[in-house]
């Protein structure tokens, strides 16, 4: 009598299942460990159609059946191929994993459905799917930390509103311009100072600006120090400049102020800041303000200011420092001759404006310097992709155009030698049909998703399954890479380069990456760190936008030159692909929106699974953009109530092609 096997107590019946299904089963085996040999989705490569195929024709083993036999259980098995290397093969056998939870704020919206992230420190990995369990999320890195900097701003009481909504302007571009450089920009008022030493110093009737001094002093001390900076001094130098590097790691060992930048910037631990204000305020002087009148006067105009003056020695001094701008009244009055007529006037209100305008082209300005060699929009394969590079060289255009400024051949206060744009001899702006590997070029690069790709590239108005077997897989991640990796790295090698180009912290200063299918922008003064410009003159002299405005505008830069060795595509092919661009938002879109066995998603994903790594490079793409653009929004969101907030300086957004707008 043949053994009974229970499981809980119940009978299970162990029959060998039919002969076909044995076979069937040695066959997936044998398969799995053949895709394995070729090195299953993890490594270097993903068979080919052919491989499979051949292994398929014919799988070196004597006892499996002839083809023929097999083929009914694998239902039309080369338009299913696609799919295969999207299985995850060493989960096959074993319990299916869990998918990792979902993180806070880790979602957007978009058109093309929900973008979804995991910040994970593993995200070197060639397929997010695999950590993620989840097609649509992408493993990003972690959020680089923003050490935060303060600044201290309260409006004059009795203000003109209009004067006081140029400041927060002001403030605003102080607060782009260090967010761009990493940083988590933090406005402070007389709220944040208030305590027993606050009242204080009021006690003391000091001068308003000394009194404002300690003000900062104990806001700043509230927080817990950290950096203190003044909202007109700025960032003026590229991302890893040794300054502003050095403040972003946010390790002050001294109580620290730059030389020559007065009470611009300060920098130190809580305690230092804790002490140094301790003992300024116990300074004999402060005993009787007005006896000592004049000398508290005298101590408040030496460099560093009056708290570090009441000190009995001095904070430590950075001498070498050479990498923010201080835009005090001193420097204006010395050096922007136009913006101080302005400013010492009952045209004040328009002098703030100015002196943000200045600003503005100032950081625009570091911008071009830093890529003496230009602005690259990267079009790979360009014979077809006209269509996809239009919002990368609008862009592209307005970056290289001279920086719209009241006093255009000026310098920032700490780069006096600086070579002003010369609008006759503009920055180079190339197309390249392969990505380059310089600091001194910022590239801007348009990523499709496959399916738009596929249209494009083989001019194409559907995409059927037997035309995809025919197509090159990865065709956009290996024309990108082609010339810098050379012909013989792996698909996996090159998508992990991409993403750290993308991602890596000191690379995303070098570059900006788009996906293809959306159609607006935002965010980019917060990229870049100051205001594109927004008009340009009308011929090829600078001008003015209007009659008794300072403000001298330049021309548009033309659009870039062709790629070279690739002929110019006619205009009514361009049109074309206009036509195939906007099909393919349109199939993408109503993807997301099918259910799952429809036949359009079904399309889609075999695309997809048929350019696994092109779409592991657009949904790592997409993911970043979002997520930057989210911490962006959520930080806004917090700061709106303060001073400097884009509400509070009159900044619209929403509407607009260029807007806040997400889809
Ligand atoms: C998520 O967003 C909310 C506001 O939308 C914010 O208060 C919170 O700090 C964010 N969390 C993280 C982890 O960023
Ligand atoms: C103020 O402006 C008026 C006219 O706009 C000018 O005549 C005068 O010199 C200016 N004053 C100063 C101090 O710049
Ligand atoms: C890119 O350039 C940097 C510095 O010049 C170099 O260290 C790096 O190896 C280069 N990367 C590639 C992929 O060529
Ligand atoms: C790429 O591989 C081919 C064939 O293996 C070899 O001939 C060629 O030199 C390699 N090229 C580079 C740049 O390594
Ligand atoms: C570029 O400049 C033009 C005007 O010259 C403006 O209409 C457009 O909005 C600007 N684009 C960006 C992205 O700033």
């Amino acid at each position: 009598m043949p053994v009974q096997r229970t499981l809980l107590g119940q009978p299970l019946a162990l029959r060998m299942p039919p002969r076909r299904f044995q076979l069937l089963v040695v066959f997936v085996v044998l398969f799995i460990a053949t895709v394995y040999a070729f090195g299953a989705p993890s490594a270097d490569s993903i068979p080919t159609y052919e491989q499979v195929k051949d292994a398929v024709k014919d799988p070196h083993l004597p006892e499996l059946p002839a083809l023929s036999d097999i083929k009914d259980h694998i239902p039309k098995l080369p338009t299913e191929l696609p799919e295969l290397p999207n299985l995850p093969v060493p989960d096959i056998f074993s319990p299916p994993a869990h998918k990792p939870p979902d993180q806070a704020n880790s979602t957007a919206s978009s058109s093309y459905g929900a973008i979804r992230w995991l910040a994970d420190f593993k995200w070197h990995i060639g397929f997010s799917q695999k950590v993620t369990l989840d097609e649509n999320r992408a493993v990003l890195p972690p959020l680089a930390i923003r050490p935060p900097i303060y600044t201290y701003y309260e409006p004059k009481s009795k203000q003109d509103k209009k004067a006081t909504q140029a400041e927060n302007r002001l403030i605003l571009a102080w607060r782009r311009a260090w967010w761009a450089q990493g940083f988590k920009p933090i406005v402070l008022n007389h709220k944040d100072a208030m305590g027993p030493q606050y009242e204080m110093v009021q006690r003391m009737k000091l001068e308003p600006s000394a009194e404002l001094e300690f003000f900062r002093w104990l806001a700043w001390a509230k927080q817990g120090g950290g950096i203190l900076a003044n909202w007109l001094t700025l960032p003026m130098a590229q991302f890893d400049n040794p300054m502003i590097s050095f403040l972003r790691r946010g390790e002050f060992p001294k109580l620290s102020r730059v030389e020559s930048l007065q009470n611009g910037i300060f920098f130190g631990e809580s305690a230092a800041v804790d002490n140094a204000i301790q003992e300024a305020i116990n300074n004999k002087l402060l005993q009787d303000v007005p006896a000592n009148k004049d000398k508290i006067a005298k101590l408040a105009l030496q460099d560093g200011g009056i708290v570090v003056n009441l000190l009995s020695a001095d904070v430590a001094v950075d001498k070498k420092a050479n990498g923010l701008a201080y835009y005090n009244t001193d420097v204006v009055n010395n050096k922007y001759k136009t913006v101080r007529d302005k400013l010492s006037n009952t045209t004040h209100v328009e002098g703030l404006e100015l002196l943000a305008d200045l600003i503005n082209s100032h950081l625009h300005l570091v911008f071009q310097e830093t890529h003496p060699d230009g602005i690259a929009i990267v079009k790979p394969l360009p014979e077809h992709t006209t269509a996809l590079t239009y919002n990368a060289i609008e862009i592209g255009r307005n970056l290289t155009q001279c920086p719209s400024s009241p006093m255009p051949n000026s310098c920032p206060p700490n780069r006096q030698k600086c070579k002003p744009c010369n609008p006759n001899k503009p920055l180079p702006f190339n197309l390249v049909p392969t990505f380059k590997n310089s600091t001194k070029l910022y590239s801007i690069g348009v990523v499709p998703h496959p399916y738009t790709l596929t249209l494009l590239h083989y001019t194409r108005e559907d995409i059927d399954e037997n035309f995809l077997i025919e197509a090159e897989r990865d065709l956009w991640l290996k024309a990108l890479t082609k010339e810098l990796l050379g012909p013989n790295h792996s698909e996996l090698f090159r998508v992990l380069f991409f993403k750290e180009e993308v991602a890596s912290l000191r690379k995303a200063s070098h570059s900006l990456w788009l996906t293809a299918e959306r159609t607006t922008q935002a965010d980019l003064e917060w990229i870049f760190g100051f205001n594109l410009p927004q008009s340009a003159s009308p011929n090829k002299e600078p001008s003015s936008p209007s009659k008794d405005s300072e403000l001298i505008i330049f021309p548009r830069p033309s659009e870039p030159k062709g790629t070279e060795g690739v002929e110019a595509e006619e205009e009514r092919w361009i049109r074309k692909e206009e036509e195939r661009l906007e099909k393919a938002r349109e199939v993408l879109s109503q993807s997301h929106k099918a259910k799952k066995e429809d036949t359009v998603r079904a399309k889609v994903k075999q695309v997809e699974d048929w350019n696994l790594f092109d779409t592991e490079a657009w949904r790592f793409a997409r993911a970043f953009s979002a997520r930057r653009r989210n911490e962006r929004k959520d930080w806004e969101e917090q700061e709106k109530r303060y001073s400097g907030s884009e509400r509070k300086a009159g900044v619209k957004t929403g509407g607009g092609r260029w807007s806040d707008r997400f889809k």
